[in-house]
């Protein structure tokens, strides 16, 4: 039986919040050499790689994620090009180093403190992280987003409060900026134009990933000036 979460999500072009201008942005903050050594960690469909690879030409990206079905888009196309590596691992697997880990939308399956500490070690010198990560964008914050994201993203806070963390894990604040409006339709508008797509005859089960991923859509339609996500570029101090 089909996974229905892959029924919606399969050959989307990526699984979060994230566009070009903004990973441009993070590029110029990292300042990277064109023979980096990248790893994207939690990678979904690879929707970066081709970005990080414009900033490091003669560089090579270690693409992993847990699921095999994003590692298998991932591989259908960059498996010729020998400058990509994609692997079904836990994002701390590889052993670098690196002088990027990028991670967007996905150190906080590690945890913010937890996933920078284990990084730390894997970072060639001069090294940095890039990761986005979902942060309260003001002193409004309206119930039903509360409600949604504190379930999903329990330790979600703000911008200070992820600069805290930040600090507290030993790294350096080098740039951040709250990802735009393009960069949350670059995920949502497939998603929805998927969504109403299957809609029309779905099962049970499928409707409850459709309902779902509905919700999610339209929480941030709704209230998209009380959170964002925070692109954050960090260099251990
Ligand atoms: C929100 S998605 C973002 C995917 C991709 N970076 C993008 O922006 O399209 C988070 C991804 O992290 C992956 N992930 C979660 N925990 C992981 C871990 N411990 N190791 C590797 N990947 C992980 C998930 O499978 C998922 O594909």
């Amino acid at each position: 039986m089909n996974d229905p979460f892959f029924t919606l999500h399969a050959d989307m072009p990526r699984e979060g919040p994230g566009d070009r201008e903004s990973l441009d942005w993070a590029m110029g903050v990292a300042n990277l050499p064109r023979d980096a050594e990248i790893l994207d960690a939690g990678c979904g469909p690879g929707a970066d790689i081709e970005g990080l690879l414009a900033h490091a030409p003669h560089g090579h990206v270690t693409a992993v994620d847990l699921h095999p079905d994003f590692i298998g888009q991932v591989r259908a196309r960059w498996g010729d090009d020998p400058r990509v590596t994609a692997e079904v691992a836990d994002m701390r697997a590889p052993e670098g180093p690196f002088d990027l880990v990028w991670s967007a939308g996905a150190l906080y399956f590690l945890g913010i403190t937890e996933g920078l500490g284990h990084f730390r070690s894997r970072l060639a010198p001069g090294g940095a992280v890039a990761f986005s990560e979902l942060v309260w964008l003001g002193e409004d914050r309206p119930a039903a987003a509360v409600a949604l994201l504190a379930q999903e993203y329990p330790p979600m806070g703000d911008l200070a409060t992820l600069q805290a963390r930040i600090e507290a894990s030993g790294y350096a604040l080098c740039g951040v900026r709250v990802l735009s409006d393009a960069a949350w339709e670059a995920y949502y508008a497939p998603l929805e134009a998927r969504i109403a797509r299957l809609r029309p005859g779905g099962d049970a089960a499928l409707a409850r990933v459709l309902d779902e991923a509905e919700t999610e859509a339209a929480l941030w339609r709704a209230h998209r000036a009380a959170f964002g996500y925070a692109l954050a570029v960090v260099r251990p101090k």
